[in-house]
């Protein structure tokens, strides 16, 4: 991720300091952005002069010193607490008058910012893979951030990088995270009820017109990351039943069937073409009544709920929760719009 967050601000016409404890992800990170920068001259999103111009507006630096100066840092180092609080009381004594932001995904912003002794500077500026391309970057506060930071920060997602900003608070899986986990683990709970794993991905696709139904979409993620998620926000909200990880998903990632990058998941694979269900996963299921127009109306029912929820709780705005699943997800319609449209569709 950090490489293709240091692409975007280069092309954007930032000058940007791209940081790595090991050498040899430094180089790799150079080799990516030069493959990334050719790609966006061929497919004409950048003229080979902005290419090359924005190349040569990264600098590599091996030690954390070389980032003194910077306005902004974006630290998007591997998901461990421990990693990034060290980070963040380094980069506090190295660099007293930057905005610190982090990239992670699952972790307490504030119990990041709390290894700094100015957390009033440090906020979360989650973006999304691949960086270059999509849309959304959730920009989370803490209690503690300052509102001008926050706002400076928020100026820089959306004029400076011409992304989309969603204003979230610091809770566990912020917006798309936590909103979407349903989408997963009531794909399970109904696929055992009955409904089967292609019959529920076809049934999303057509009747949700989205791009992935959430069997294919975990195998796409890996169901292991999938699963890691998971278990860090059902630990972080206190274990409810809602998020509780799925035995499916559990004894497939223990097999090692964790999904298109080992060729095996909830579908088979020969190369990149899904070759049909997994029957290992199939075996695990239980027989049910559950028919898949049924189970798609309770998956995207459970959405709407957790959205519903989150906005209770403070989260985000319905508006931003509805452009964050958009954003991220590739969905025709946000939670709270297709709450509306099932409104309608009862009078
Ligand atoms: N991969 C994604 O799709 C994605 C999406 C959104 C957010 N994120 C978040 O971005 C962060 C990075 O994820 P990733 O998938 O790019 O991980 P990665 O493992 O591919 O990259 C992490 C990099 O951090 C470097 N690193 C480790 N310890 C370091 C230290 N102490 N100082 C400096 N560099 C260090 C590693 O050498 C590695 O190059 C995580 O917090 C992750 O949750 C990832």
């Amino acid at each position: 991720m950090g490489c293709g967050i240091a692409q975007l601000c280069a092309s954007q016409g930032f000058s940007v300091k791209l940081h790595d404890l090991f050498p040899e992800a430094l180089a790799a990170a150079r080799g990516k952005i030069k493959l990334g920068l050719d790609s966006a001259v061929i497919k004409g999103r950048l003229t080979t002069q902005q290419a090359d111009r924005a190349a040569l507006s990264i600098d590599y630096a091996s030690e954390l010193s070389g980032l003194t100066g910077a306005d902004l840092i974006i630290e998007a180092a591997v998901e461990d607490l421990e990693t990034k609080r060290k980070i963040f009381g380094e980069l506090d004594k190295r660099c007293p008058e930057a905005i610190l932001a982090t990239n992670t995904s699952s972790l307490s912003v504030a119990a990041i910012a709390q290894a700094t002794a100015t957390p009033h500077r440090v906020l979360g500026l989650h973006f999304f893979n691949p960086p270059v391309s999509m849309r959304l970057v959730e920009t989370v506060r803490t209690p503690q951030t300052n509102p001008e930071v926050f706002t400076a920060v928020w100026d820089f997602v959306l004029m400076g990088l011409r992304k989309t900003p969603v204003d979230v608070k610091d809770i566990p899986g912020f917006i798309v995270n936590r909103v979407m986990r349903p989408y997963y683990l009531e794909a399970q709970r109904v696929a055992d009820g009955g409904a089967g794993i292609a019959p529920v991905d076809t049934a999303a696709r057509e009747i949700g017109q989205v791009p992935l139904g959430p069997f294919e979409l975990m195998d796409l993620i890996g169901l292991d990351v999938n699963l890691s998620i998971t278990r860090i926000i059902y630990q972080a909200c206190g274990r409810p039943e809602r998020f509780k990880p799925q035995a499916l998903q559990e004894k497939l990632v223990e097999l090692g069937h964790i999904g298109r990058k080992s060729g095996k998941g909830f579908y088979l694979y020969e190369g990149s073409q899904a070759a049909g269900e997994n029957p290992q996963a199939l075996a695990f299921l239980s027989a049910g009544p559950l028919k898949p127009a049924a189970a798609w109306e309770q998956i995207i029912s459970s959405v709407i709920a957790e959205a519903q929820m989150a906005f209770k709780e403070g989260v985000a705005g319905k508006s931003d929760i509805d452009t964050a699943i958009k954003l991220a997800m590739n969905f025709p319609k946000g939670p709270f719009e297709w709450l509306n449209q099932k409104e309608k569709t009862r009078f």
